[in-house]
This record gives C-alpha cells, structure tokens and sequence, in this order.
C-alpha cells in the first residue's frame, strides 16, 4: 500500500473548513424565512417542518440546504452521493471513495492509513446539509481537487442549483421502505434517548412513516424524485437499490466506477482490486474498525456515534419487527405511488 506524500483531498477540505468563512446574516436570512413553516411531530427527535417537497427534523437542515443553494458552485467533475438517511449511505460512501481514490490509496494491501479506515465514510465524503454549510458557515469549497466528492440526504428538487445544470454525478440508493423504517425507527431511538426523550414504538414509527412524516421523506416522493431524474438523464443520474448491491457488490462497483469515469482497466481486475474495494468496504469489515467502534461525526443535528451507522447491513430484518398487517400497509402505497413510474423496487423482485 502506498499514499501519495502530496496534500491529499481530505487535507486541503479540512484546511478548507478550518478557513471557512462565516456569515451569520446569510445563516440568519434564511433562518427568518423558515421559521413560520408548516411543522409537525415525526420519526426523530425533533419537531418536523415542511419545505420544498420534503418534511425536515428540525428547521437547521434547512437552513444549510438555503445556503448550500446560495453558495455552493458546482462542477462537472463533483459526485454526490444522495439518499434517504438509513438507505445504504455509509456503504456507497465507503465504495465511492475507495473506487475515485483508488491510485492514491492502493488498496491491495489495504493498510490503516487509507482514509476510510482513519477516518470513517461520514469523514471521507460529508453532507452538505449536516456537516459542510453549518453552524454559520461557508466553507471554501473551490479549492478542492477533481473530482470533489459530497453528500446529501436533500430531495432532488432541493439540491443546490448548481448541480443540476453543471452537470455534477449523482448517485443515488433506494431501499426497500419497510427496511430503511426499521433502521430509520432504531436510529431514531437512539437519538431520542440522547436527548431525554422517549423511544418511539415500532406502531408509532410506522404511522407517522406512512403519513410521509420520516426525515426527508415522504419516502416515495424523495425516491421518486431522483428515479425521475434517472430516467431523464441517465448519464448524470445513477439509480442503485441496497438490495442488489448486497447481493452482488462487485458488479455494482464496477458499474459505479464506469458511471464516474475510472473504469477498472484489465491489469486491475486481474490485480483483484474490485474484490478488495468489496472487502474493503463490507459492513463485517468497516463494522469491525477502531473508528467505527469508538469514533464519532460531528453532524449540526449533534456528535453521534459512528457505531450507530452500522446495526444488522441485513435485507428483510423489517420481518422481525413489523406486523404482517403493517408490512402489506405500507407495500400497498408503495404500490400506489410508484404504479406507472416503471420502479420496482428490489425485494418485489426477490
Ligand atoms: P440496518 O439498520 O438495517 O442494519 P445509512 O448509512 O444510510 O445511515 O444506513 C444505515 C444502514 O446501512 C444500516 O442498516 C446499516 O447497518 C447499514 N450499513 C452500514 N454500513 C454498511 C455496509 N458497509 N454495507 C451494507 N450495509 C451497511
């Protein structure tokens, strides 16, 4: 394993951030102008506002999606990561990562120092919502290398302008509802209990998930909105279900890699570096790691455990918790809404 001794990407976004400017008149603006937003209880442990399409725990996610809007340029060259909190976020980050970086940090030997094993997914790529426009600041992105990578949980109609018409890559993961609520119900939890709150039952999480009341959600709109963008523009949009990528992770990195322009090349599949990319990247492996065990992320929403990203990385655990009855309630509106958009979800399929 060799790194480049250059600054790496992770160096120049960290001097970057540390550099940030700060402008609280913007933050502030846009804070006034949601703060009459329609609001309401939801799956977390805030109380949920209404924007654009999509419900948000709390209104400060909001704001840094305001004034990611506001600031940030895109580039042809970004890739961003999108997806609904609890659909695969940690996985895809982990896989992107390790595909774009692959020269710079050789994995065939995967030693500590690859950034994924230092620092963790959420350190590597982060959220322009959670942990780039936040806490009053505008972070100077434009001094980071091609390609640039980021995240984001926003609705496709709310990310920052730029993306769209630069013609930045999107990756987008889907996952099955009734999976991505369980997850989303116990990820839930363990930030009520940080906060003094009671835990939600599974019946409750269930009701406010269907009334659309999930963060981001409605589930369907948020998945719908990006299979639309997909089908519109296939080489900017691409679409990945959890469900597959477990069942065959070396082909979807493959794909990954064609989509954002470093196909592997015939010396590295004979070099096995897709299956140590896999490896690399497998929930037993990144569970197993020291920074996965006692690190944290600093998200505006609070510092989490990073031990809270990773619980069973299993299809169907929703068997386990939700009633027959409430599994076919929800794969009934899932049915509805997507009737006529040419989705099937994975697990339909199974
Ligand atoms: P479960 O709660 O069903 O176990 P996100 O990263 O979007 O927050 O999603 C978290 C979910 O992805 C959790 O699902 C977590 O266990 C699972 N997960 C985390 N890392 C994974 C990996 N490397 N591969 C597969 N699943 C993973």
């Amino acid at each position: 394993m060799s790194s480049s001794s250059q600054t790496s990407p992770l160096q120049v976004e960290q001097e970057a951030r540390a550099e940030a400017e700060t402008n609280p008149e913007l933050y502030q603006h846009f804070a006034n102008l949601v703060s009459s937003l329609p609001s309401s209880e939801g799956l977390s442990h805030n109380q949920f506002y209404r924007h654009d399409q999509g419900w948000y725990s709390g209104l400060v996610p909001i704001v840094g999606a305001m004034v990611a809007d506001a600031c940030f340029t895109a580039r042809p060259s970004d890739i961003v990561v999108a997806t609904l909190p609890k659909s695969g976020t940690t996985s895809i980050k982990s896989l992107l990562y390790a595909t774009v970086h692959r020269r710079e940090h050789h994995l065939a030997t995967a030693a500590d120092n690859h950034p994924l094993i230092s620092v963790g997914p959420h350190g590597c790529i982060k959220f322009f919502e959670y942990q780039l426009y936040t806490r009053n600041r505008v972070p100077d992105l434009d001094k980071l290398p091609d390609p640039r990578l980021f995240a984001t949980h926003l609705p496709f109609v709310s990310l920052p302008r730029t993306i769209a018409t630069s013609g930045s890559k999107i990756v987008y993961v889907c996952r099955d509802p009734k999976d991505h609520l369980i997850s989303q119900w116990d990820f839930a939890n363990k930030l009520r209990v940080m906060n003094q709150l009671e835990p939600l039952s599974v019946e409750t999480a269930a009701e406010l998930f269907c009334a659309g009341l999930s963060p981001f959600g409605p589930y369907w709109d948020h998945v719908l909105g990006y299979w639309h963008a997909h089908l519109t523009r296939p080489q900017q949009v691409l679409f990945f279900r959890y469900e597959e990528m477990q069942k065959d992770p070396a082909a979807h990195v493959r794909r990954l890699a064609e989509f954002v322009g470093h196909p592997f090349g015939v010396g590295e599949e004979e070099d096995g570096v897709v299956d140590a990319i896999v490896r690399l990247c497998s929930f037993e492996h990144m569970s197993g790691l020291e920074v996965t065990k006692s690190g944290k992320t600093d998200l505006v929403i609070g510092t989490v455990e990073n031990s809270s990203f990773f619980r069973r990385g299993v299809v169907g655990d929703w068997a386990n918790h939700l009633s027959p009855e409430t599994a076919r309630r929800i794969d009934a509106i899932t049915a509805a809404k997507f009737m006529g958009s040419g989705l099937v979800l994975a697990s339909n399929g199974q």
